[in-house]
């Protein structure tokens, strides 16, 4: 027989206890709602009628289910007030101490068939456990932040609880409307330990001031069409339970990409915590509050003060592939003079025919006129002979990503460009600087990564080298904005921010499928309807191609050195085998 959930309890009514609270009222289930002050108790109950306020005015919810989902929850200051409960879910601080001595209260207060269940993210649950006097009946039932949104719950099972409490609890969580996985006790489950490691990578690379907050979020949104930047993440999460979580994973795996950035420490001392204290990586409105406010950090508009842009008229694309041809589309239709160069005829008739498919795509969809499309053919101004190139105000090449032939094309333009213009190579893996010191001119030398289809992605890496110079930046910056484009600045290195921070995390994925600890399916679902990213990692890696990924991970290996970058065998293999993804229709899953 099956365990009925009529009554649960939450104990700890913050981030997330509140949010689970809503959760289990919303689908009518009684809720005792425990935290440990009066006081506590208030800010508690205020979350919930903050959050399920929201929900009336935008329309989610109307009167009647407002007042129903109240109805359903009880306040409690002691803990004494849970003895009906069938199920407690815990979700007090991620302190092992604190947790152990509430269940062990538990333990004493709920029936003998109740069910407890934490929400920790990272500490042992087996250890939580064996603090009761029936470890069988404790598992963990770990929600995603906001509760109320998220679908994902991981439900721990450890190597003594019972089938029929983790069935049960599977059962109710999908009652309520969540997708359950049930996984073993490992530091992180499954979604943290793949998320934490990429959440203090970003902190280390803003550490080192490799990049800004913006740019460093900016660039996974709108990268990797993540619903929010790392460092925004974080303070969501809120950086003290960000820095126990990732203090456990540590202890246990010593794996050093896991130690907390140092500034993390320091932030909690100081009381930044995260939106919650209102400070964090960002300043917020107030305590609690969402809404993003400038302080000290935030950028200032347009060029640094003395720094003068420069005027960009005409620019220069070389090559003919994907990328150069998105390229030439855009600035032609940011009214841009574009003089490309490709190789041969043919090739230059196959990029022209390519933007006349898609400016007919664009005019049948009224995303354009007729005129405005020929308009902006007339400003095409195809060449096979790089001297074409002597006086436009900026090249951006994008021929094969091979230093060699990168090199002579910067030798050539170096000879053939006025003095002045911009080189710029979209290059995703080489150094910069490799291009820039073949010519006499390395301080006008850039990177602009564009992604693909660059017509549709708005982000452009603008990358400089240690000969970079400020101005060649910030003209590329604020082209980058006439473009309809979003720049975000980095150094010189490895991956830029998209790929540094993306593909260790995919690699990670990797390493946990390799070691049996979740299918493919369990890990692609956790990390997209537990942490709202578009693909799950198999999915991206099948998509993107395994040999491409393999290819930059072993850049990032070979650039920092981290023993953690070391591409999984499991992927190598699967490379070798052929098995490249989508293409050759096999990659981690086999296509029709
Ligand atoms: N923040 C997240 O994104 C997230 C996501 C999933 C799981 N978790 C886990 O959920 C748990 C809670 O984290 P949070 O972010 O909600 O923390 P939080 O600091 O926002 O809230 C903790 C709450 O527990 C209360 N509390 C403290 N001591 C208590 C006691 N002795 N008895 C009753 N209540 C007590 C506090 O008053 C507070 O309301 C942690 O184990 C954390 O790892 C957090």
């Amino acid at each position: 027989m099956s365990r009925e959930f009529t009554t649960v309890g939450v104990i700890g009514l913050g981030t997330m206890g509140a949010g689970i609270v809503e959760v289990f009222a919303r689908n009518g289930i009684d809720v005792i709602a425990v935290d440990a002050s009066d006081e506590a108790v208030e800010r508690g109950r205020s979350f919930l009628t903050k959050s399920t306020g929201r929900a009336l005015e935008r329309g989610k919810i109307d009167q009647a289910a407002y007042d129903a989902l109240h109805g359903h929850v009880t306040y409690a200051s002691a803990l004494e007030s849970l003895a009906p409960c069938q199920l407690v879910v815990e979700a007090v601080p991620e302190h092992l101490d604190l947790k152990k001595e509430i269940f062990a209260q538990l333990d004493k207060i709920v029936a003998d068939d109740a069910v407890l269940a934490t929400n920790t993210s990272s500490l042992p649950v087996t250890e939580i456990a064996a603090s009761t006097s029936n470890p069988k009946r404790v598992v963990g039932m770990h929600f995603f932040n906001p509760a109320p949104v998220q679908q994902f719950v991981e439900v721990i099972r450890t190597v003594i609880t019972a089938d029929d409490v983790f069935e049960d609890v599977k059962a109710l969580a999908q009652r309520i409307d969540k997708k359950p996985v049930i996984v073993g006790d490992k530091a992180g489950f499954i979604a943290n330990a793949l998320l934490f490691g990429y959440l203090n990578h970003a902190v280390a690379m803003f550490e080192s001031r490799y990049a800004t907050r913006e740019d460093i979020d900016a660039a996974m949104k709108l990268g990797c069409g993540y619903p929010m930047g790392p460092l925004a993440l974080l303070d969501l999460i809120g950086l003290d339970t960000a820095y126990e979580i990732l203090d456990t994973m540590y202890k246990q795996g010593r794996d050093r990409l896991h130690a907390p950035s140092p500034i993390i420490k320091q932030m909690v001392s100081a009381g930044l915590k995260g939106r919650k204290t209102g400070r964090g990586f960002y300043t917020y409105a107030g305590a609690g509050s969402p809404e993003i406010v400038a302080d000290g950090h935030t950028p200032g508009e347009g060029a640094p003060e003395g720094v003068i842009v420069r005027e960009v008229s005409s620019v220069g694309v070389v090559g003919s592939g994907t990328m150069a041809t998105g390229i030439i589309e855009v600035f032609a239709r940011a009214g841009r003079s574009v003089t490309f160069v490709a190789r041969t005829e043919e090739r230059v008739a196959g990029v022209l025919a390519a933007i006349e498919k898609s400016q007919a795509r664009a005019v049948e969809k009224g995303r354009a006129t007729r005129e405005e499309a020929d308009a902006l053919l007339a400003r095409l101004h195809p060449s096979t002979s790089r001297a074409d190139l002597a006086e436009v105000d900026l090249v951006v090449e994008a021929i094969a990503e091979d230093l060699d032939l990168k090199q002579e094309l910067f030798r050539d333009l170096d000879r053939i460009c006025k003095p002045g213009a911009i080189l710029a190579t979209t290059t995703s893996s080489l150094p910069i600087i490799d291009c820039a010191k073949v010519t006499s001119r390395p301080e006008d030398v850039v990177g602009m990564h564009f992604f693909n289809p660059a017509q549709v992605m708005k982000l452009v890496e603008v990358v400089h080298t240690v000969s970079t110079s400020e101005d060649v930046v910030a003209t590329v910056q604020s082209l980058c904005r006439e473009l309809g484009k979003h720049p975000v600045t980095c150094g010189d290195r490895s991956g830029f921010i998209v790929n540094a921070l993306l593909f260790p995390y995919l690699n990670d994925a990797v390493k946990m499928l390799s070691a049996n600890y979740a299918t493919a399916d369990d890990i692609d679902t956790a990390m997209k309807t537990g942490c709202g990213l578009p693909m799950g990692p198999f999915e991206l890696l099948d998509v993107v191609g395994l040999d491409v990924s393999l290819a930059i991970e072993r850049e990032l290996y070979i650039e920092f050195r981290e023993p953690g970058y070391a591409p999984a065998p499991l992927l190598e293999h699967l490379v070798t085998a052929g098995y490249l993804g989508r293409k050759t229709g096999r990659g981690f899953r086999t296509y029709a």
